[in-house]
């Protein structure tokens, strides 16, 4: 059997949404698969991603391998002798929720495997220890959604609330293919707040993404555009935007989209912009000339 881990996209609210503000965030139609093969002549627990070049045993010194083991603990599983063998459609460490969807379909995988229940509690936790081990301090919406798929508001208190009959939505995403830290960006975040929830910022990131829900219920895209260009100004300010995310949102909106923003950390990863469907096409060819593979997604 297959297990899933869905990567994500971010509309409105990263980086605030790990101070308690809410986030508008939706899965990707794509992520991260794991099957788990038993080994019957015995030995090691093991991940092979040939699509990100992993080949990890569960408590080498790989992160990968760190999470994999802290993933069987959370669950209790012991180290069966299993291989888990994954396939990835999202690039790794890209800002679209790659980390957890990993996570999440390792520990699908572990209790599918193990024969545990598959409740939405006991994968939060394993997944989010791994995320720990991995950002720091995340706020858990990339596992939210990694484990749930759909479209939702996160907040850290209560967790992902689902949006019931959210027009679908087609969103243009642009991995930049420049690396980064998602721990890195949010100290950067926490440096230039001081740590304090209350910077004005952050609350009108929050603001923006009540905002920016409400034009997404009403399919005001002109509306939802507009709140993504201006949260992509306030991350900026923050220090998590790059000059190539600034100069490839500019090119989003110089070929008409509504609106277009960094998503997920910054520091590089990607970006996203929404357009009326007749200028995505100007749009994945300005990215296209700036070196960025873009791709349209549909979230609902
Ligand atoms: O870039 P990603 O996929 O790791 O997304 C991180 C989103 C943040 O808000 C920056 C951190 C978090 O845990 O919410």
């Amino acid at each position: 059997m297959t297990c899933v881990g869905y990567g994500k996209i971010i509309l409105l609210g990263e980086h605030a949404v790990v101070y308690g503000y809410p986030a508008l965030a939706a899965a990707l139609d794509r992520g991260v698969t794991m099957a788990p093969v038993p080994t019957p002549a015995g030995g090691p627990l093991r991940l092979d991603l040939r699509a990100w070049g992993l080949a990890v045993t569960a408590g080498d010194d790989h992160p990968v391998g760190k999470s994999l083991a802290a993933i069987a603990d959370a669950l209790d599983a012991g180290r069966p002798p299993l291989s888990l063998i994954g396939d990835a459609q999202v690039p790794p460490g890209a800002g679209l929720g790659s980390s957890a969807a990993l996570a999440v379909a390792v520990a699908r995988a572990l209790c599918t495997h193990g024969k545990r229940p598959l409740d939405i509690a006991t994968l939060t936790r394993a997944a989010g220890v791994s995320e720990t081990l991995v950002h720091g301090r995340p706020s858990g919406v990339d596992v939210a959604l990694a484990i749930a798929g759909g479209t939702g508001v996160f907040r850290k208190r209560t967790g992902l609330a689902p949006l019931a009959g959210v027009p679908p939505l087609r969103v243009l995403v642009g991995p930049s293919g420049q690396p980064r830290s998602t721990a890195a960006m949010i100290e950067r975040v926490a440096q230039a707040t001081g740590s304090l929830g209350d910077d004005p910022r952050l609350r009108e990131l929050g603001a923006l993404t009540d905002a920016g829900t409400a034009a997404l219920l009403a399919a005001d895209l002109a509306t939802l555009g507009g709140a993504m260009n201006r949260a992509h100004t306030l991350l900026a300010e923050l220090g998590v935007s790059t000059p190539q995310l600034d100069a490839l949102c500019d090119a989003a909106r110089e070929a008409g989209a509504y609106g277009a923003k960094l998503t997920g950390a910054g520091g590089g990863g990607a970006m996203i912009a929404i357009a009326p469907r007749d200028h995505e096409p100007a749009i994945l060819a300005a990215w296209k000339s700036a070196g960025v593979d873009g791709f349209v997604t549909t979230v609902r």
